[in-house]
């Protein structure tokens, strides 16, 4: 290849040297940043391609599938899914994975309707439009999870149509969960044998696990489908993500194809080769016990937090079991210091893992007027 002119090596440098210099407040969403995979620079030089079912074989053998294998495996067994009735594969992000889990339900309960909280994140009323499928949305609750009772009634009103309900598991704004249990049950009341629950579990899903005493999450809490990201709490410089689905709804969706000689269950073709190694190459590093001591260290953070807001007269609060410390909007100059999300008179910080005292210390004190950082 010819070499990189000078000029454009001199635009890459300056790119990299922003990067740095934006990393020290990135305190406002959910990525972790406290990585480093070396080991995939080998790989980069491949065009290595994921396309088709990694649990297949495929003509096209420049693939990561077997480590893509073992990351689905380790999800499997942290998201409580029998391995023999579940399936899955790395997806570009939580996005991707919750279009297939609303797809597969839509292919089995054409005629349904997806209900999701107003809380839910934006990208559901696209996915909603894409699939061409009947959506209502319902009622939030303050701290962020469905109200139950609109939910209720609302399907009373549509009895006819099977429900598919997108669960957050961990809101994006509040890090809430919605009540697995509780829904379940209203279905059972309301003697509606056909339904659906995808859970979008895009942050808390890798979150819960590692905690002792969880809210109902997984497919032990009858989920059919669930969607996590990659790039949230595990960390990787590209999105990328996992999506687990019961065996029986991914093959009403399998079709063979002879081009790659495997099966088509997955929603992207090409799919990214270098996020199986990341994913793979992170749980190698960490394993469960890691990560569960990692999330401990994010939970004191989190606390650490609320107890800076409260000694300013700032209240800020979180879930249990969440790691997203919500607090009052603060003024705009804060949000665009700390790179932080705002919804309506909300604001939030997240305590993934390379957020240290000092960075909440500073962004603290900067809402509360103290000092004034230069941008
Ligand atoms: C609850 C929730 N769902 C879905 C997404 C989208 O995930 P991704 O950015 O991995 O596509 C996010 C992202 O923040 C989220 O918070």
């Amino acid at each position: 290849m010819p070499p990189l002119p000078e000029a454009a090596a001199a635009r890459l440098s300056a790119l990299g040297n922003q990067m740095r210099t934006l990393s020290d407040t990135f305190v406002g969403y959910p990525c972790s940043q406290d990585f480093s995979y070396p080991e995939i620079i080998p790989l980069l030089g491949y065009a290595i391609n994921n396309v088709g079912d990694p649990f297949g074989e495929s003509i096209y053998r420049e693939n990561t599938f077997a480590l893509e294998r073992e990351v689905v495996a380790f999800f499997q067994q942290h998201l409580r899914a029998p391995a023999e009735q579940t399936w899955g594969y790395m997806t570009s992000g939580g996005t991707e994975g919750n279009l297939y889990g609303l797809y597969l339900a839509r292919e089995i309960h054409p005629d349904g309707i997806i209900y999701y909280s107003e809380h839910t994140h934006y990208s559901a009323a696209k996915l909603v439009r894409v699939l061409g499928a009947r959506s209502i949305m319902i009622r939030g609750q303050d701290n962020g999870e469905i109200d139950y009772e609109d939910l209720r009634e609302t399907i009373r009103i549509h009895r006819d149509a099977p429900p598919i309900i997108l669960a957050n598991i961990g809101t994006t704004m509040h890090g809430a969960v919605d009540n697995l249990t509780t829904i379940r049950a209203m279905l059972k009341d309301m003697a509606i044998s056909r339904s659906y629950i995808h859970a979008d579990a895009a942050l808390s899903g890798m979150l819960l696990p590692w905690v002792d005493d969880p809210q109902p999450f997984g497919f032990d809490a009858g989920v059919d489908s669930i969607a996590v990201s990659g790039h949230k709490f595990i960390g990787s410089p590209m999105p990328c993500g996992v999506v687990l689905a019961g065996r029986r709804h991914v093959d009403r969706v399998a079709r063979s194809v002879e081009y790659v000689g495997c099966m088509d269950t997955t929603i992207a073709g090409s799919r990214n080769a270098v996020t199986p190694v990341i994913l793979w190459s992170a749980i190698q590093r960490w394993g469960a016990d890691g990560f569960r001591e990692r999330m401990g260290r994010c939970l004191e953070m989190a606390d650490y937090a609320i107890a800076a807001f409260a000694r300013h007269g700032i209240k800020a609060w979180r879930h249990p079991n969440s790691i997203t410390v919500v607090f009052p909007r603060p003024r705009d100059s804060v949000i665009r210091n700390w790179q932080i999300a705002p919804s309506g008179d909300i604001a939030h910080i997240i305590t993934m893992p390379h957020v240290t005292r000092t960075m909440i210390d500073r962004v603290v004190a900067e809402t509360a007027g103290l000092t004034q950082q230069q941008p």
